[in-house]
């Protein structure tokens, strides 16, 4: 069970931050272009890395519990008695992850209030920016796919 979903996490990371990032420089480039939303590409595009995070935030708050990492680990040494390592996989990753996929939800929720394209791309790239960098600014990097 814990390998499965440690696996699926670790390699939809990958999907998920590719799109993600797609997503940011597509809403870039559209609001400086000044290009018309495209309701088949654009919408497309950020649908899917929203949808993509969705998925990877389910399987992050199951791997949470089902990992020795996780809350294992907050149970067994205490807030206080964890490394920065350990800290980060259990503690940090989690929450900034969460308020990071909060921020795209933000994003694509205001983007569907507006009309005007220029609005749309301004909502995707600001709030999925800030949700890319929180989730680069916490990846265990060192133990992905070492
Ligand atoms: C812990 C699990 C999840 C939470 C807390 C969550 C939360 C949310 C919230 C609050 C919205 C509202 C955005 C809005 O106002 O438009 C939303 C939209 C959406 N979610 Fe999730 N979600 C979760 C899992 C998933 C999963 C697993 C999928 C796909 C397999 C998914 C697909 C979507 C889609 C497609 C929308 C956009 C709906 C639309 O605007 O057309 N979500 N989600
Ligand atoms: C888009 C958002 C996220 C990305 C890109 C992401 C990516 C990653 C990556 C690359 C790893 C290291 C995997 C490895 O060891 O090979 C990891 C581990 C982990 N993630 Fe996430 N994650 C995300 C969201 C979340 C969320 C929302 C939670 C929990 C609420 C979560 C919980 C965890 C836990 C507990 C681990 C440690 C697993 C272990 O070593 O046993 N992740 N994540």
């Amino acid at each position: 069970m814990y390998e499965t979903i440690h696996m699926l996490h670790s390699y939809l990371a990958y999907v998920a931050l590719a799109v993600l990032f797609l997503a940011v420089v597509n809403a870039i480039t559209g609001l400086f272009g000044n290009r018309i939303f495209n309701m088949g590409k654009d919408l497309r595009l950020s649908l899917f890395a929203l949808i993509l995070c969705h998925i990877q935030l389910l399987i992050g708050l199951i791997l949470f519990f089902v990992s020795p990492s996780g809350l294992s680990a907050i149970q067994e040494f205490g807030m206080g008695g964890l490394t920065s390592a350990a800290r980060l996989l259990a503690v940090e990753h989690p929450f900034i992850n969460i308020l990071a996929i909060v921020s795209i939800t933000v994003g694509w929720s205001r983007h569907k209030k507006f009309v005007e394209g220029n609005k749309k791309f301004k909502s995707i790239a600001i709030f999925y920016g800030i949700g890319l960098l929180l989730i680069l600014s916490r990846i265990p990097w060192g133990q992905w796919f070492n």
